[in-house]
């Protein structure tokens, strides 16, 4: 298992900063899956910083949203897009088209998601993908239970997510929200995934992915199975995990 240890959090956002800008100069077509969250809004703002002191090609670059909350605004603050808009996309001047994500608002969602991911397939398939962790195992809106077969589908939130949306959002009870995500199926499609986690939060969860059986029960233990999969941690997020026997399996 390829895993990389950092000893403080500013070396973890620049090694997993590294690894984003890495990708596009060894080929500056890619199609690179970014996730939202406490975990990777230092590692994008970081690539934008080092894009301004070292500049290199992002004209060919396509980047795209894991998932997307679903029944508020796009705009609204707390949506991926918006997120990923201002962490990113924007200090980065890409154009509109190098920027995928699915709808936070749609009558067809199936359709939605088919689209979303026949446009990635058409632009090459997905090259590199940086996913956040969830503190219950989950990756993009794939909570626990998710078939490791699904593609790309709407579904769930997690309770707490849902209530702070709701509470910032003030959407009433009545009015549905969700979320939208790339499938667990379609994820280890990527040719290249980086799991990213950080934090005391996150050390019971990087355990049972790392050392608890692979199973639906914990979405992100399927990268375990992945050919090309680091898991990127800091010393927070890795204290309860037997790095080198894992190393070595
Ligand atoms: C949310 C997002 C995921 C993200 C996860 C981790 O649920 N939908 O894509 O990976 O949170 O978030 P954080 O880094 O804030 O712990």
């Amino acid at each position: 298992m390829k895993i990389t240890v950092a000893s403080t959090e500013s070396d973890f956002d620049f090694a997993a900063a590294s690894r984003v800008v890495g990708q596009i100069c060894g080929r500056p077509d890619s199609v690179i899956g970014l996730s939202t969250g406490r975990t990777t809004g230092n590692i994008h703002r970081l690539v934008w910083q080092i894009h301004r002191r070292v500049s290199f090609d992002t004209s060919r670059l396509t980047f795209f949203g894991l998932d997307e909350v679903t029944g508020v605004d796009p705009e609204y603050a707390g949506a991926c897009r918006r997120m990923l808009l201002t962490e990113i996309i924007e200090p980065l001047s890409l154009r509109p088209d190098q920027f995928l994500i699915l709808p936070t608002r749609s009558s067809d969602f199936c359709a939605a998601c088919r689209s979303f991911t026949a446009e990635l397939q058409r632009r090459g398939g997905i090259d590199l993908i940086m996913l956040g962790l969830g503190e219950n195992g989950h990756l993009g809106f794939n909570q626990p239970g998710t078939p490791f077969g699904s593609r790309a589908w709407k579904t769930v939130m997690d309770p707490a997510l849902e209530s702070r949306i709701r509470r910032e959002t003030s959407t009433p009870d009545s009015e549905e929200l969700g979320g939208v995500t790339l499938g667990l199926a379609d994820i280890m499609r990527a040719r290249r995934i980086v799991l990213v986690a950080k934090g005391d939060n996150k050390r019971a969860i990087v355990r049972q992915m790392l050392e608890g059986p692979v199973s639906e029960s914990v979405p992100a233990s399927i990268l375990r199975l992945h050919p090309d999969c680091e898991f990127l941690l800091d010393s927070k997020a890795a204290a309860d995990i037997d790095i080198e026997k894992l190393r070595q399996s």
